[in-house]
């Protein structure tokens, strides 16, 4: 039993991330907002924003937002004080590993795989929806058969219908985006910063453009009355959307498994984690009380709300029948998403890259590439575990499962700061979360309030992927712990032979 509760030290840590020159240090305090903003942004806003306010919320959706962007702000402070005390890749995998000991930060490692490689399939298969619209809209028609899900019955344009063979458009972007994040950190960041400027451009657009088109009467009843169902309107509507829009959230905390990537981590993680969550929060409280505003909440419900309500809006310059803003719009939802999947491919890399330095996972996941320095072979495997996957499966309980698995990284995170506040407190800390006795527990209970308004088949799902995780630990990881094996410190003996100490 206490083999299981056996933690690595933070000065251990320390050590790792201070010594450990393996990956290449590049990114900067921008770069880091950047990856941030790359990783939130994506099919939270452009297209829960409408299924929420149609379904649960109505115009409240603003409140729905504003309920999940304060759980976030919460985790994310807590995120940052671990990332600037012990600025490793491992994220939250490492910091149970410090805190509550081995078993804990295998679940939390084994669960992260919900929040970044099932996100990243989520994602991609979303971006294949886009693509194929934005493809069509001007004329180019991609084989149905070739964009879902593997035996949907889908309609040819002969109007004969078959089941789907794969999802083509997704495995291309997980191809490109797996391409560049073996090429290197510094070439996936300027990928990434483009393509966050153009979202946000786009994003922007549609706020100074769409907010003259409100019609104040859209916003009455600003919370619509429950239906009689749990969820559905008043506020339970407004509890139940937030557990949704959470998604929209995702991504922030993806920052800090690039931890030992960035030049100065003690001072620009914090600035990366909470900058980029407070610039997508406010983003996400524009854009949904204008689409709400806008359109009667009731017509939100389709795969591209932003777009419809900028064609209502009457931003819609329109081109041989296609309005050049709608097109804009998907366009920019397009780059959206692919920031989204590459700094959610990242961050699962990054993290089985620390826990096969651990020995929980396999030794060969921690190589780096001598040249592009790089994990390449987690990167590799991540990616092809994605793409299969993104080929064959429809999107509906992924979203969910992704959510529920962040929050429980989440929660774990939040009560870990506490546990190491009071344990260890000595410390030197450089960036401290505020009323930490308020914030920490404030982390846990929301995101556990969250958490508890994600269906049941959503909660199955998540004990199911747990108990093949601890079959996982007991066939393979508690057998080659470094820890157990008192490998750790050895490890660090042969470091400072090499590149280590200079
Ligand atoms: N926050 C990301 C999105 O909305 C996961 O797509």
């Amino acid at each position: 039993m206490k083999r299981l509760f056996r933690r690595r030290t933070i000065t251990d840590l320390q050590f790792e991330a201070h010594n450990d020159q393996k990956l290449h240090r590049v990114l900067g305090p921008l770069n880091l907002t950047m990856l941030g903003i790359g990783a939130i942004v994506g099919t939270g806003i452009f297209v829960l924003t409408g299924t929420v306010a149609a379904q649960n919320s109505g115009p409240a959706v603003v409140l729905s937002f504003l309920l999940a962007g304060i759980a976030s702000v919460f985790a994310a402070l807590c995120y940052s004080e671990f990332a600037a005390l012990v600025p490793v890749s491992g994220s939250a995998y490492t910091y149970a590993y410090a805190t509550l000991g081995e078993i804990f930060a295998w679940i939390i490692g084994w669960d992260l795989i919900l929040e970044y490689a099932v996100g990243a399939i989520t994602v991609a298969i979303g971006w294949s929806g886009y693509v194929v619209s934005f493809c069509s809209s001007i004329g180019i028609h991609i084989p149905p058969e070739l964009s879902s899900a593997r035996g949907t019955f889908v309609t040819l344009a002969d109007g004969t219908q078959m089941a789907a063979i794969f999802n083509l458009p997704a495995i291309v972007i997980v191809f490109i985006v797996t391409t560049l994040l073996v090429v290197g950190i510094k070439e996936s960041a300027a990928f990434n910063n483009v393509i966050v400027f153009v979202k946000l451009a786009v994003v922007l657009l549609f706020i100074v453009c769409a907010a003259s088109a409100i019609k104040t009467a859209n916003w009455h009843p600003f919370i619509p009355v429950n239906l009689g169902k749990f969820g559905q309107f008043g506020w339970s509507g407004i509890t139940m959307g937030a557990g949704v829009v959470f998604f929209a959230y995702i991504g922030f905390d993806a920052v800090s498994t690039a931890a030992q990537e960035a030049k100065n981590p003690q001072r620009d993680m914090p600035i990366g984690i909470i900058s980029s969550l407070l610039i997508c929060t406010v983003l996400y409280i524009l854009v949904s009380a204008i689409a709400t505003g806008v359109m009667p909440y009731s017509e939100l419900d389709v795969p591209d709300p932003i777009a419809k309500v900028a064609d209502h809006a009457g931003m819609g310059l329109k081109v041989g029948g296609v309005s050049l803003m709608a097109l804009l719009i998907k366009f920019g939802a397009i780059a959206g998403l692919s920031s989204v999947i590459l700094v959610m491919l990242l961050g699962q890399s990054r993290v089985f890259y620390s826990m096969s330095r651990d020995g929980l996972l396999p030794p060969v996941i921690c190589q780096v590439h001598p040249r592009f320095k790089t994990p390449w072979i987690t990167s590799i495997l991540t990616g092809a575990g994605v793409a299969f996957f993104a080929a064959l499966l429809p999107v509906r309980e992924a979203g969910s499962l992704c959510s529920i698995g962040t929050l429980l990284a989440f929660a774990i995170v939040c009560t870990s700061v506490l546990v190491l506040r009071i344990r260890e407190p000595h410390h030197k800390r450089a960036f401290v979360t505020p009323f930490v006795w308020f914030v920490a527990p404030a982390g846990t209970l929301s995101a556990l309030v969250l958490m508890a308004s994600l269906p049941w088949p959503t909660w199955r799902r998540l004990i199911v992927w747990f108990l093949i995780g601890m079959i996982m630990y007991v066939v393979y990881s508690r057998r080659h712990s470094k820890l157990h094996h008192g490998m750790l410190a050895k490890a660090h003996l042969k470091n400072e032979g090499g590149s280590a100490l200079k």
